[in-house]
């Protein structure tokens, strides 16, 4: 049978999140709740909180999506589920949801790698947003995010290489931690961008890891230790004074390093092509930065709109929909895993 339609479900950290999706990217409906609130007395993500707040967020989610694009479960295909890697009590809210919903139903689910989905999300498509109609694979993807920083070489449906990866912290997870340090709360990747955008970039000098070490890995770990020792060195008084220049030296830090390792892959595998998506490619900075990068260099390059580029369950119900077309629905025994499956992602074949 070919699938048309799939209601999917995102739960793999702390944004739960709904979706429809059609079999060409068509997103008719998604409807996501943050818990931000929740988190921020904590700085940063409680698991148990997350996967409580899935539960309850969960089932109304899925009621509000189906209404908001006027559809019913006999409107549905299959369903489509983030299974693997994030949180496991985040992740067992969707997954049990997911089949608990097929079961009754009668129908198929897929568990969707959630990173598949964001190095899918650059074809997903609505009433306001059209992808380039000559976008295509391969394409050279920078997922990052406050829990990933990863380079792939994406070659087609479920050919994903590996090319480089954060050995520590992830970009977002730098922004998050810095925002903290700073008292700018959490999650603070916004709010340094805010403030970094009346700040002098050139004023603080923080350090760029692994910038010639030969590989496409970043390091972002040292970044909040030199960051510390400048404020340490600071008169108190002074802070605030300076907090824009140093959120501007800090971010220019993480896109640098981004902007440097992206170029080398593009360079390396030679391909034209790139996108960037996750959380951070929110930053105004580093969008700026590939949209220069992409000019300059002649790349095609596609950073989705916001609302596909953080966690989000349209990307994760395309990603299903082009597997269960491909006869790859999983069954009743899918469960959740904190990893990626070991074929999921190729590790550096072409290099
Ligand atoms: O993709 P996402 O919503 O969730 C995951 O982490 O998977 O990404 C959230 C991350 C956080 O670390 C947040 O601080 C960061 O993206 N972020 C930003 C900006 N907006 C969100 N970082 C820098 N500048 C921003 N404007
Ligand atoms: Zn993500």
């Amino acid at each position: 049978m070919t699938f048309k339609k799939v209601l999917a479900i995102e739960t793999s950290c702390d944004d739960t999140s709904v979706a429809v999706v059609g079999a060409n990217g068509q997103v008719f409906s998604v409807v996501s709740a943050d818990q931000d609130l929740q988190h921020q007395p904590f700085g940063g993500v409680v698991p148990e909180i997350a996967s409580r707040n899935h539960t309850l967020q969960i089932l109304p989610l899925v009621d509000q999506c189906l209404k908001s694009c006027g559809m019913g479960f006999s409107d549905i295909d299959g369903i489509a589920v983030t299974s693997r890697p994030g949180l496991v009590g985040s992740l067992i809210v969707g997954v049990v949801s997911a089949k608990t919903l097929a079961w009754n139903y009668n129908l198929p689910v897929v568990g969707v790698n959630h990173l598949e989905g964001h190095l899918l999300a650059p074809f997903l498509r609505d009433e306001s947003h059209q992808p380039p109609h000559d976008f295509d694979f391969p394409f050279v993807g920078l997922a990052v995010s406050g829990g990933h920083t990863q380079l792939y070489l994406v070659k087609g449906v479920g050919e994903y290489e590996v090319l480089g990866k954060t050995l520590d912290d992830a970009a977002g997870e730098a922004f998050d931690k810095f925002a903290k340090l700073v008292g700018l709360g959490f999650p603070g990747g916004v709010a340094v961008d805010r403030m970094a955008s009346t700040g002098d970039a050139s004023k603080f000098q923080f350090p760029r890891a692994l910038k010639n070490d030969g590989t496409l890995n970043y390091s972002f770990s040292g970044l909040k230790t030199s960051a510390q020792n400048v404020i340490q060195k600071l008169p108190e008084s002074q802070l605030e004074q300076m907090l824009p220049d140093l959120c501007a030296s800090y971010q220019e830090a993480i896109v640098e390093a981004l902007m440097h390792k992206l170029n080398l892959a593009v360079e390396q595998q030679g391909v034209k092509r790139a996108i960037v998506t996750g959380g951070v490619s929110a930053n105004s900075r580093l969008r700026k930065a590939v949209q220069d990068w992409a000019k300059q260099n002649g790349i095609q390059t596609v950073i989705p709109p916001l609302r596909y580029c953080t966690d989000n369950a349209a990307m994760i119900g395309y990603a299903g929909i082009l597997r269960l077309n491909r006869g790859e629905a999983s069954g009743q025994d899918l469960i959740p895993s904190p990893r990626s499956y070991e074929g999921d992602f190729q590790v550096g074949v072409s290099r």
